[in-house]
């Protein structure tokens, strides 16, 4: 017999499905509490709510595990190519050479954006953030792309996804040249992924920019390690806005906005500002963390703490040696990796952030790296949005292929009780 949960509330007994997960996770389904009961289950801000089944992405908190389609993140960080994981992720499995080829081959064919879409640019100020503008450019390349937006074959599908991913790199450096004002550079089709990108960033008209290895080969990292995570709140809208059967395009717009935000991906900027004071006002670290610990005081450690890792975030140790090694290469030091260093050291030392299971995540050293590539910090959630693009493609994939159902959580309401309207006239003055 099926494992049940007993619920007792109001005198009354109710029984509730186990639902058991492949690594040991476990939930108690709810779905028909309300129904039966009367009741339905309040989680603001989603701190145990499981809001669906997902075969992607398995991250173990407490031990600082995660695994993209049961691969160990270690792994693809050593072994595998953004493009590889890319499909990994979408499909479930490592791809076969003929598979990978044909997938790579897709993204140089469909590197190019419509020219009408470079028009779009010109419509922005210059101080438009590259986060509101790679949303809308992605909503809007769904209006050059109107045969994908039904996607009613696998090929169809894949197709829209080659050409979402590819395309990203190709809009985010666009958006980077419009906003410096400086002549949007083109693809080259014989570069790889990370290089092309780098190329579309740094050249300029007659100076080609030269990718470095070392660049290139941290900017496959940095994409690889932010592929994708379980159901954080990018991924989470993605799911949300694809349940309504709004198509890839639009609901990966939706994911851009959510990531966009300072408590998401907008943190690694976070991190890299207050690094930047902590250098710049030559504040004592011990200082710092002291005023963080202090209840009266809003100050926050960026980049410390997970709601999921009670462990150290793996992607956090494969940044930090990363940023060793590429800044160990610079001629000149960077003080902030030097800080970020000293300020680790100085929070695990401390029993509150021990005691409270807080140590660095994937943010605290990845603005240091993209830094040190040269990448503006504006540019540097754009960077995150180009890797977690396959991880909202899988979730979007996912929520297709179970036959959609609508996302529709339920509230408790806390507003004013039933009352009639009052005209106008009758209304009295506040
Ligand atoms: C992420 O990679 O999306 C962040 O670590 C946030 C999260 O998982 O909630």
């Amino acid at each position: 017999m099926l494992e049940q949960a007993t619920l007792s509330v109001g005198g009354d007994t109710y029984h509730l499905p186990v639902v058991d997960g492949a690594e040991g996770d476990r939930a108690i389904n709810v779905t028909k509490l309300r129904e039966t009961t009367g009741f339905i289950t309040l989680d603001e801000g989603y701190y145990n709510t499981g809001s669906c089944r997902s075969a992607i992405t398995f991250i173990d908190g407490d031990q600082g595990i995660l695994r993209y389609r049961g691969i160990p993140i270690e792994q693809l960080a050593r072994k595998s190519t953004f493009v590889e994981t890319c499909w990994l992720l979408i499909y479930g499995e490592l791809p076969t050479r003929e598979q990978l080829r044909c997938w790579s081959g897709l993204f140089t064919k469909y590197e190019m954006i419509h020219e009408g879409l470079y028009k779009h640019f010109d419509g922005f100020p210059s101080t438009g953030h590259p986060m509101a503008i790679l949303s809308a450019m992605i909503n809007a390349m769904s209006c050059y792309e109107p045969s994908l937006i039904e996607m009613e074959s696998p090929a169809t599908f894949q197709i829209a996804a080659a050409r979402l991913i590819s395309k990203i790199r190709t809009i985010a450096a666009a958006s980077y040249k419009a906003s410096i004002g400086l002549p949007i550079v083109y693809p080259k089709p014989h570069l790889d992924y990370c290089s092309n990108f780098l190329h579309m960033m740094f050249s300029i008209p007659f100076r080609d920019y030269e990718p470095d290895p070392d660049t290139v080969a941290a900017l496959q990292l940095i994409l690889i390690l932010h592929a994708d995570h379980e159901q954080n709140c990018s991924s989470s809208t993605v799911r949300m806005v694809a349940s309504s059967g709004a198509n890839m395009f639009a609901s990966c717009a939706a994911g851009v906005c959510a990531l966009w935000g300072p408590l998401h991906g907008g943190a690694n900027v976070a991190v890299v500002e207050m690094l930047q004071h902590l250098h710049d006002d030559n504040v004592d670290l011990n200082d710092y963390i002291r005023q963080v610990k202090d209840k009266n005081s809003t100050l926050r450690l960026m980049g410390f703490g997970h709601r999921v890792y009670k462990n150290y975030d793996p992607r956090a140790s494969i940044m930090k040696e990363l940023a060793d090694n590429l800044l160990g290469k610079m001629r000149e030091r960077d003080p902030l990796l030097e800080i970020a260093k000293r300020l680790e050291d100085v929070a695990l030392n401390d029993p509150y952030f021990v005691e409270r299971r807080l140590y660095p995540n994937v943010d605290f050293y990845s603005g240091v790296i993209l830094r040190a590539m040269g990448i503006p910090v504006n540019m540097f959630t754009v960077i995150f949005a180009m890797g977690r693009l396959p991880g909202w493609i899988a979730n979007w994939r996912e929520v297709n292929e179970g036959g959609a159902t609508l996302y529709r959580p339920r509230q408790i309401y806390t507003g004013g009780l039933a009352r009639d309207y009052v005209p106008i006239d009758e209304r009295k003055s506040a």
